[in-house]
């Protein structure tokens, strides 16, 4: 499947649109349109459902190194200023980016690559910013303009190995950027910080200045005591939340992959310091598993362990889940979501101030005058438990979802195309989306076969029977061929049709979208019917 399909398809069906689409879009944001909506809601509602609501504290789920409890937040975008500063967001949450004074375009220093050539006595590096086959076309087509080579001359590039990224490239005076026509036209690279700034209150001034959330765990950590207060829950336990968050990030791109608006379904979940190596081991699975279970294909789903080198500061392990989305070069992998085991590095901060490595120890930052470069709450998030007496910090696994890229991964699974007959019974090409049932915008059509006859009557009374307890839609227009194919295209897992025999004996076909198979069963019996396919 070509990304562009997919695209087209949920621009005319009204999944996706270019946020602001009359203004011409607005970089990096997306809206979900009304078949969108529902899917999005069905992703974050399958994952709370799973995660929280369908929890049994009350039994060891399978894997789990004990019984534990899950319950849940909803904490505001803005929170306080100094909720950045001890998180790290402030002094560490950014991406280097580098510009180009000829094009005035602006890419992520890691994100662009190149080759390096020599041609007539010259040694360049040609810069692209996309990787892969593509990337390899790039800049042999770059280098041939830049030399003013033909065709048949291109043997006089003698290229020196594959593309490689510009962080590896020391001196950029021999750079062609990717959208340059000269060489050296890329600035050194640039810090730049990924959180969104907004100013709080009528007067505006500096220390008015708020962050919106780059992450909605924060507002997980800083809650913690509140949540042990008010409630039961003892340790282990999770608090999930889902919400929006906002990055700004430099180089916005591959659909909804990487926005600068997106929502996160996160869960922070607080264990005993002996056990969290288990604990993290089960969350792992878990969250692996259940993208499994939702329909995407092992095949195009791994679980990768981060290396050594590429764990945070404070993380004692991550592993990312990590979905071979059709817009990557073959055999590359983007990640859907980051599972960490965090240690005591989040309550601490929030309680201590801003930690820093210090060797094997996290030890609160000072700044010149010996003082927390950034203060803590000064709280006591210290956990007692009142069974064994003792008290401690929990450690913190934390499974980090990102809502619009399982969404993403999931429409990308589904788009499908098969050969079906169409209503002349000629094989033709047939478009659908074979999303899980649990995740399609609309579970089931109805359809009268013809406008008459007392036929769309029946329909009715079928729709209104089936309305309260799923999302259902009703059709009576054009030929049913086509309105068969408009709910495969869109992933509806079954159609209803009343016709001849319906009026007769009272019984209405049900059609598969994946098998096309058709049953007849009698039209009380939709709803029952309907509702063990569904849940199957
Ligand atoms: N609290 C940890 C955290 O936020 P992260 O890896 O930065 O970790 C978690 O983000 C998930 O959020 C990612 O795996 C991804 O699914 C989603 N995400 C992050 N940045 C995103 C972006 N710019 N656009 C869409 N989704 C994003």
């Amino acid at each position: 499947m070509e990304m562009d399909q997919l695209v087209a398809l949920c621009k005319r069906r009204g999944f996706l649109f270019p946020s602001s689409d009359i203004y011409g879009g607005f970089q990096g944001f997306w809206d979900y349109g009304p078949l969108g909506v529902e899917l999005k809601r069905n992703v974050r509602e399958a994952w709370w459902r799973d995660m929280v609501t369908g929890h049994n504290e009350l039994d060891v789920s399978a894997g789990a190194p004990a019984a534990y409890e899950m319950t849940g937040l909803d904490c505001a975008i803005i929170m306080h200023p100094q909720v950045w500063r001890c998180s790290g967001h402030y002094d560490l949450f950014h991406d280097y980016m580098v510009d180009c004074r000829e094009s005035k375009k602006r890419y992520r220093h890691d994100q662009v690559y190149g080759r390096w050539l020599t041609c007539k006595g010259q040694r360049i590096f040609v810069a692209s910013d996309v990787g892969g086959n593509e990337g390899l076309e790039l800049t042999q087509h770059k280098a041939m303009k830049f030399f003013n080579l033909r065709g048949k001359d291109a043997d006089e590039l003698a290229w020196d190995g594959s593309l490689v990224l510009l962080t590896s490239v020391k001196d950029f005076s021999q750079v062609l950027g990717p959208d340059a026509k000269t060489l050296g036209t890329l600035t050194e690279p640039r810090e730049f910080n990924l959180m969104f700034k907004t100013v709080v209150g009528a007067l505006g001034g500096a220390e008015d200045a708020a962050f919106l959330r780059p992450e909605t765990a924060q507002g997980i950590f800083v809650n913690f005591k509140n949540v042990c207060d008010s409630t039961r829950v003892r340790v282990p336990f999770g608090i999930a939340q889902i919400g929006k968050s906002f990055r700004n990030e430099i180089t916005p791109r591959n659909f909804t992959f990487r926005s600068r608006e997106f929502e996160q379904m996160e869960i922070e979940f607080f264990c005993h310091p002996g056990s969290s190596p288990q604990w993290y081991q089960y969350w792992r699975q878990r969250r692996y598993q259940w993208y499994l279970n939702l329909g995407l294909a092992s095949s195009r789903l791994r679980l990768r362990d981060h290396e050594k080198d590429e764990l945070s500061h404070y993380s004692c392990g991550t592993a990312d889940i990590e979905y071979a989305f059709p817009f990557l070069p073959a055999g590359e992998f983007g990640e859907l979501e980051g599972v960490a085991h965090r240690g005591d590095f989040d309550l601490r901060s929030h309680m201590e101030g801003k930690l820093v490595r210090q060797g094997d120890q996290l030890v609160v930052e000072l700044d010149g005058n010996g003082k927390p470069r950034h203060r803590g709450s000064g709280k006591d998030l210290s956990y007692f438990d009142e069974q064994t007496k003792e008290r401690f910090i929990p450690h913190v696994i934390e499974p980090s979802a990102g809502a619009d890229r399982a969404t993403l991964a999931f429409l990308c699974e589904a788009y499908q195309e098969d050969e079906a007959p169409d209503e002349n019974g000629k094989p033709t090409k047939r478009l659908f989306l074979k999303l899980h049932p649990r995740l399609a915008p609309i579970k089931a059509a109805v359809f009268p076969l013809v406008k008459k006859d007392g036929m769309p009557e029946v329909a009715r009374e079928i729709y209104k029977a089936l309305k309260p307890h799923m999302t259902v839609f009703y059709d009576e227009k054009g030929a049913v061929g086509r309105r068969y194919r408009r709910q495969d295209e869109v992933g509806t897992p079954f159609c209803i049709t009343v016709d001849s025999h319906t009026l007769q004996d009272g019984t209405v076909t049900i059609r598969d979208r994946d098998t096309l198979r058709q049953w007849r069963v009698s039209k009380e019996e939709c709803l029952a019917e309907l509702k063990t396919r569904l849940t199957a």
